[in-house]
């Protein structure tokens, strides 16, 4: 038995495509100490900061101790706290639409969501870049798949208005990013609002990596591009600028309801627990009162870019915290990173299948809580290792 597996990680290992864990001890700070030393932190989606945030910690040790550690059960069942009531309203309210869900997770979230608003004979585009979990949603709600080439919007266009003519009638959904989880880009929302729009269309945007980065107060891409109000369902998660854990969905009454009854992902999985839905309230708090934290992760963002590029990274067009410093091959974007953590820099490889073949990238992200020095020293080691293997 253990053959077969050993044989499929050899191979891996063979493509530079093994992965293994890596364990951090203590806070995740824009330091963290990984195998008894402190390296600089260039790979989390805490954005801001918040998963070490005092007031985060506070909130969550005092929802243990008043509510206990779990919810119990699922949503529908007796998991339903008053902290969940109260969040959803809260997070309806930041994003601007009538009601809003949480699930579990954003993985829970897009498989749960997608599954239940479209179906088999319906018809799904996704972007070529969108998240695994959104991949996993289209799979498994068996509507045809139609993937696009990434913020490709007139192949968009030829695509939907071929399935139009073919069946005007036929249930369709757009689904992409905001924030492109791997090249750190947008996606043109304005243009897919328009292409929806005409098309009968639902569209759908993941804001997980958006929340609290892009737009105004950190409201992500709809509020950067004006476009509240006209995506159908929007989902955000809690777990990356936000600091803490979980996710949700926002949108019309209707939709919620529709959710609530339909989406296995939320109906047949244990609820978050209080400490979790208490720290992601504190969180709201702390972003809306600190609109600053926005501004500062941006200005370290800038500033990083300006400096890679400057060395002669290709780092494609990011325009959010997450900049993707293009390697190529598999093998020598794991070397990379090794030489990097060996000089005290943690800014790991991203490789197929979680992207194309040919497009490994060090996936480089930086945090409002980063100094200038420390982003300055990040560079240093950038400049050595990327000199050293003839990359730049
Ligand atoms: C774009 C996007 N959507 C969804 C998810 C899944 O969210 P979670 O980590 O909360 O499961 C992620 C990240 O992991 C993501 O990058």
């Amino acid at each position: 038995m253990s053959q077969i597996f050993k044989q499929h990680l050899e191979q891996l290992k063979e493509k530079g495509l093994y992965r293994s864990l890596r364990v951090i001890h203590g806070e995740q700070g824009p330091w963290v100490e990984l195998e008894g030393k402190q390296v600089l932190n260039l790979s989390s989606n805490n954005y801001l900061g918040m998963a070490s945030h005092p007031r985060l910690k506070e909130a969550s040790a005092r929802a243990a101790n008043s509510h206990g550690c779990g919810s119990s059960a699922s949503r529908l069942i007796c998991g339903t706290l008053e902290l969940h009531e109260v969040l959803e309203k809260r997070l309806a309210k930041f994003m601007k639409t009538e009601a809003a869900l949480v699930f579990n997770s954003g993985y829970a979230a897009n498989v749960g969501i997608i599954s239940s608003v479209i179906g088999k004979g319906d018809v799904v585009f996704s972007d070529e870049l969108n998240h695994a979990s959104i991949v996993d949603g289209c799979r498994l709600s068996r509507a045809e798949v139609v993937i696009f080439p990434h913020n490709d919007m007139t192949a968009l266009e030829e695509k939907i208005s071929s399935s139009f003519r073919q069946d005007p009638d036929r249930r369709r959904l757009i689904v992409v990013d905001g924030v492109f989880s791997v090249d750190g880009d947008l996606s043109p929302l304005p243009e897919l609002v328009r292409l929806a729009d005409k098309y009968g269309a639902l569209l759908m945007v993941d804001e997980a990596h958006a929340t609290g980065t892009v737009g105004p107060g950190g409201r992500g891409a709809l509020a950067h591009f004006g476009v509240e109000g006209k995506v159908h369902i929007i989902m955000g998660t809690l777990g990356k600028a936000l600091g803490g854990f979980g996710a949700f969905v926002a949108g019309q009454r209707e939709l919620i309801d529709y959710l609530i009854n339909t989406s296995r992902s939320l109906i047949f999985s244990t609820a978050l627990p209080p400490s979790v839905l208490s720290s992601a309230l504190a969180a709201l708090d702390v972003l809306e009162e600190n609109p600053s934290l926005v501004a500062k992760v941006r200005e370290n963002a800038d500033y990083m870019r300006e400096r890679l590029k400057a060395l002669g990274y290709n780092i494609l067009s990011s325009y959010t915290p997450i900049l993707p410093v293009m390697i190529g091959e598999a093998a020598l974007s794991t070397e990379f990173s090794e030489l990097l953590l060996k000089e005290g820099v943690l800014a790991v490889a991203v490789r197929p299948p979680t992207i194309p073949e040919g497009t490994s990238r060090i996936r480089v992200t930086v945090m409002a809580t980063h100094t200038r020095e420390d982003l300055a020293f990040s560079v240093g080691v950038f400049e050595k290792v990327g000199r050293r293997l003839g990359i730049i």
